[in-house]
């Protein structure tokens, strides 16, 4: 289905040629005083400089041409050459009318060519827990894959766990001093290791932190916790036993944690997956002149002459040979490319990684580790802050965890809707469906306020604002979803129904209002995906949801005595219900059937 805002410019462009003008000066555009019309054109103010004639008079004629166009109800010359529109009610209503036959989709098409697309978010490190810092690549990562998925593209999203790195090290090392008759430890031994992992996930949980804490007090403990990283990192057998068990452990529990945020990944490969492929890389790169050594250790440049500020080398190899985030990270473009030949890579990770990626990305193009159509994308996010704008903490000023936060607005959302529940007098919600239902909206809560914001920017996270029920929150737009829902359920009791009914002309402005908005999303899901900005979703859920608020406020829909004109509202209704339901499975989070 074209998108409306085309099929108006196309008409546009037909009068101004019609009347002898350029197409290009048809263009149109949402109007930005909605209270004069809807949609308008400034062509004819840069069409007179070229016709040599006064705007308005232009403007005069392509609106006397439009006039015969059944598409609008008002085309108005403006001086000194504004051209403002109103859409015709019934073509407003049948373009309505087809989004809703167009089921699950409502005007948007999908792409013609798909492309491949990786998505590199979550990033959560093996063996720590999840911290709100996690959060937001998690929720915004987890949007851009639906939105590309809808768009009609293929789209993996690999959450790339932290399970390399130095803690890994300090795990064995603690191990080895509480259990040192493991045979994982046991430099001879030959048998098969257990199946079984010898902890638990929250002695694994406890184990990182008591390493860690006593790896910056005790330096032969360090010095162990580096060995044995080395160690590991060489190939030594009893230690990636280990390695796995961590691994099955944490993930078993990272999966959980990140289904109660309703977030998945297609691929569940790590920092480690990228190991084998190291060595061939590394001799390709000397091979080619590429890498070099200075100060002993192995670099590639990658500063470029266009550069505004100090781009250092790419390092790809410390002096003692190990390898490093950067090294992870490209070895990671490898296996990525030979393994899914992707058309472009998104990472959602901190903006304050952005020099490490604009290293990787240099490196990985110089060196042809991608192919150059290949397109590497930094989606960097920026932070959240408390409601003192620092950094999100708790209340002892550690850092928050992940299900701490998550479980303080679950008991915020569970009082309010006990509450509404009271004050409503609607005691048919069982504690266990209030319970469920605090959650979905907790969720909506958590995710709406973080995808409200343009991603690269930092924002406070404010519970009281998040939760509440009205303004720009998760919670305002289910609660609209919700009152929708209502409405159709005690018109359906009734023992009606609306089936094949057909959405006619709006009978007033807010119904038209109402049409208006739902017939821009296509056009904002197009956008969103090509911007990779779910924000522009939520900026839009939010109009919707006002402007259904404002017809449901204005309009006496059950006691509507002309059948047809009802239906026609139950229509529009379960149109604006569907279309707000897929936009909010876009973000990320779902409505309950009440609250
Ligand atoms: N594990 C990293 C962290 O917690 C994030 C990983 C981001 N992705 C990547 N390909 N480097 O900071």
């Amino acid at each position: 289905m074209k998108k409306i805002l085309d099929l108006i410019t196309d008409e546009v462009t037909k009068a101004f040629t019609d009347c002898g003008y350029d197409a290009k000066y048809g263009k149109v555009t949402l109007s930005n005083r909605p209270d004069l019309c809807e949609y308008q054109c400034n062509g004819a103010m840069a069409a007179a400089k070229e016709y040599k004639k006064a705007p308005f008079m232009i403007a005069d004629e392509v609106a006397a041409k439009l006039a015969e166009a059944s598409m609008f109800s008002m085309t108005e010359s403006v001086k000194p050459g504004f051209l403002n529109l109103k859409l015709d009610e019934a073509f407003l209503a049948s373009y309505v009318a087809d989004m809703q036959k167009d089921e699950g989709r409502f005007g948007c098409e999908k792409a013609k060519n798909p492309k491949t697309i990786m998505i590199d978010y979550g990033g959560p490190n093996v063996a720590k827990p999840l911290h709100v810092g996690h959060l937001r690549s998690a929720i915004i990562g987890e949007s851009i894959k639906r939105i590309g998925k809808f768009a009609g593209h293929k789209v993996i999203g690999d959450v790339h766990l932290g399970d390399w790195g130095l803690q890994m090290g300090l795990i064995i090392t603690e191990l080895k001093l509480r259990q040192p008759d493991l045979v994982y430890f046991d430099e001879n031994f030959e048998g098969e290791y257990p199946k079984e992992a010898p902890f638990t996930i929250s002695e694994l949980e406890e184990i990182y932190p008591t390493a860690s804490k006593k790896s910056k007090e005790d330096e032969a403990y360090k010095e162990a916790a580096m060995q044995a990283t080395y160690e590991l990192q060489n190939g030594r057998k009893g230690y990636q036993a280990l390695l796995s068990h961590i691994l099955n452990v944490s993930v078993t529990d990272l999966k959980k944690n990140y289904e109660n945020l309703n977030v998945s990944f297609e691929l569940w490969k790590g920092e480690s997956d990228a190991q084998p492929y190291i060595p061939a890389m590394v001799q390709k790169m000397k091979d080619d002149g590429f890498a070099y050594v200075s100060d002993g250790a192995l670099v590639v440049d990658v500063k470029e002459d266009t550069d505004t500020k100090e781009i250092p080398p790419c390092m790809i190899l410390k002096s003692d040979g190990a390898s490093l985030y950067n090294t992870t990270d490209l070895a990671t473009i490898v296996w990525r490319e030979e393994d899914y030949d992707p058309d472009e890579i998104i990472y959602v990770v901190d903006k304050r990684q952005e020099l490490h990626f604009v290293q990787v990305f240099r490196c990985a193009r110089k060196t042809g580790l991608v192919k150059p159509e290949t397109e590497l994308k930094f989606l960097g996010f920026g932070t959240m802050n408390g409601k003192d704008g620092k950094p999100f903490k708790t209340r002892d000023g550690g850092v928050m965890r992940l299900e701490y936060l998550v479980s303080e607005i679950d008991n915020e959302m569970l009082k309010k809707i006990t509450e509404n529940q009271k004050a409503k007098e609607n005691l048919g919600i069982s504690e266990e469906e209030a319970k469920e239902t605090a959650k979905t909206v907790a969720l909506a809560a958590i995710k709406y306020g973080d995808l409200s914001n343009q991603a690269s920017k930092d924002y406070i996270f404010d519970i009281d604002r998040f939760t509440s029920f009205e303004g720009n929150t998760g919670p305002y737009i289910l609660y609209t979803i919700v009152r929708i829902k209502s409405i159709l359920h005690k018109y359906h009791d009734l023992g009606k129904s609306a089936e094949g009914a057909v959405i006619t002309s709006a009978h007033s402005e807010s119904e038209k209002n109402l049409m208006l908005e739902i017939s821009k999303f296509n056009a904002v899901i197009d956008g969103a995906f090509a911007d990779t900005a779910p924000h522009k979703i939520c900026s839009y859920i939010y109009d919707l949801a006002n402007a259904f608020n404002s017809f449901y406020h204005e309009t006496k829909i059950m006691s509507e005595e002309d059948e047809t004109v009802q239906k026609s509202y139950i229509r529009l209704l379960e149109l604006t219900k569907s279309v707000l339901e897929t936009s909010i499975d876009l973000l990320g989070f779902s409505a309950p059937e009440r609250m």
